[in-house]
């Protein structure tokens, strides 16, 4: 029996795709293959460029601009434009305990399901989609080379900008070494994830954390399922990451006490200013997990290099630096 996947949901109920309907689709739930494609135009896809162009699987499909989040562009450019049909400005989004755990982040935009604030150029730190990759930060863990899906080869070489599609992929997808199709239509990981990645959760904000996984198999080897954050492998070096100067804490509480990347990192980007997260290296704290530290505010800031927050029912304070070479009280 093949397992049940996380996917597109295709039309339900009394929702089909109308050839009429508006390209900003204010979602009724219906997602349709020619929703993303265009069955008069789709050609074969010979080669895998690196984004953020579309694909000739998806040519001549209509799309929606970053910039305003409303502007049509007939045919779509770039991938992303044809996700925000759905995923931008457009109202009736949802979230559904279907697609598994989702993080509720301390910065987000109003409406935290719009992912164009969240790719935004002009964020402190966003993940390179919709702008080219910067040079603000040294990326010590980046890979020159994407990970194929044994977690051994090398694939695609990183270019400046990725796809949605890098992240957002069946598990067993062609151009990552799988023999099904690419593209969003169906994982066996959450969020149609292409690879593994877990979350850390707390039944209370800020008290103990029920799923830990200490001493994760670092190697991404074994295939999509290598280990619990094979999808961050795929173009992170985790073992460069656990050795990281930048934040001298990583293996302490990644290796040791079983804390997932999403507790501390967003996948997107930050979504909004604030005055007390300052924004850098997509830290950006699960709520569902972290809490504030008694009256203060939950607070990152990389320029003083501390944190302020009360995490698996331990309170975090200033005086908890996280410089290089500064251990701080953890238990
Ligand atoms: C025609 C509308 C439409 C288009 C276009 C579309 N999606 Fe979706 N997507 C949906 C709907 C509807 C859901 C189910 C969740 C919901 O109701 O908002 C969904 C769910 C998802 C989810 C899971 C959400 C979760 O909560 O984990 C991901 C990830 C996703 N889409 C990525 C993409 C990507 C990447 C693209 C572009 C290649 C894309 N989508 C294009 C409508 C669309
Ligand atoms: C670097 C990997 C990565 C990239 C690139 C990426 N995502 Fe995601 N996305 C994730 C992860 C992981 C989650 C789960 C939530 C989290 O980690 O906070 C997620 C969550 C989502 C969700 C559900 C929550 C929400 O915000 O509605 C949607 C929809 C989604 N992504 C769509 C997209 C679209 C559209 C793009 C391209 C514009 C994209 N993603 C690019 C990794 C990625
Ligand atoms: C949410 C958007 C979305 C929906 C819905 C969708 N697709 Fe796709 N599909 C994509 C994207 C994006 C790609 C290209 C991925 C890439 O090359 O990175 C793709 C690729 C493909 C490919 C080429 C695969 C390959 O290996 O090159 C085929 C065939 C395909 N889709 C068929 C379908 C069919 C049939 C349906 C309906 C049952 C469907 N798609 C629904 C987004 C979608
Ligand atoms: C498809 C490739 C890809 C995947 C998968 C990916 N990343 Fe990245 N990541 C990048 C690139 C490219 C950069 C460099 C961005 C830059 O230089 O602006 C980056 C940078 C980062 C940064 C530093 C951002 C900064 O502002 O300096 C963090 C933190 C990060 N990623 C965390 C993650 C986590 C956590 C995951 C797993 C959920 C993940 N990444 C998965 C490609 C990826
Ligand atoms: C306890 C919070 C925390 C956890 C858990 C965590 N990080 Fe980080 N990470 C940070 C902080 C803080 C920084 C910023 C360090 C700096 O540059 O000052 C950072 C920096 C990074 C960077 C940029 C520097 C580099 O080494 O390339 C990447 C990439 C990254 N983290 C990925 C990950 C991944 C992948 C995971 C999970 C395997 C993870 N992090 C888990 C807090 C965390």
């Amino acid at each position: 029996m093949v397992a049940p996947k996380y996917g597109h949901a295709l039309s339900v109920a009394n929702s089909p795709h109308r050839p009429d309907e508006s390209v900003l689709l204010n979602q009724t739930i219906h997602v349709t293959c020619v929703d993303c494609h265009n069955p008069h135009a789709s050609t074969r896809v010979a080669s895998f460029p690196a984004g953020p162009r579309i694909r000739p699987s998806q040519a001549l499909v209509m799309g929606i601009s970053a910039t305003d989040g409303a502007t049509v562009v007939d045919p779509a450019v770039n991938q992303y434009e044809n996700c925000l049909r759905c995923h931008g400005t457009s109202t009736g989004k949802k979230t559904s305990v279907n697609f598994g755990y989702l993080p509720v982040r301390a910065v987000s935009a109003t409406d935290r399901l719009n992912v164009i604030p969240e790719f935004d150029s002009t964020l402190r730190s966003s993940h390179p989609v919709f702008h080219d990759r910067s040079s603000i930060l040294p990326q010590p863990s980046l890979r020159l080379n994407m990970l194929n899906l044994d977690g051994r080869t090398s694939g695609r070489s990183m270019g400046m900008q990725i796809l949605c599609t890098d992240c957002h992929n069946s598990d067993d997808n062609r151009e990552f070494g799988g023999t099904g199709p690419n593209g969003p239509h169906g994982s066996a990981f959450t969020h149609i994830l292409e690879r593994r990645y877990e979350f850390s959760q707390a039944p209370v904000p800020g008290k103990l954390v029920t799923n830990l996984f200490p001493n994760p198999n670092l190697s991404a080897q074994g295939g999509a399922n290598g280990g619990p954050y094979a999808l961050c492998a795929k173009c992170h070096d985790l073992t460069k990451i656990m050795n990281s100067p930048s934040f001298s804490q990583h293996a302490r509480h990644v290796v040791q006490d079983g804390f997932s990347c999403s507790v501390c990192h967003t996948s997107h980007g930050l979504g909004a200013q604030s005055g007390t997260v300052s924004g850098e290296r997509l830290v950006n704290f699960d709520i569902r997990v972290v809490a504030p530290n008694g009256a203060t505010p939950i607070s990152y800031n990389r320029a003083t290099n501390s944190c302020n927050l009360t995490c698996h029912d331990h309170p975090h304070g200033r005086q908890e630096v996280v410089s290089p070479g500064r251990v701080g009280r953890i238990r």
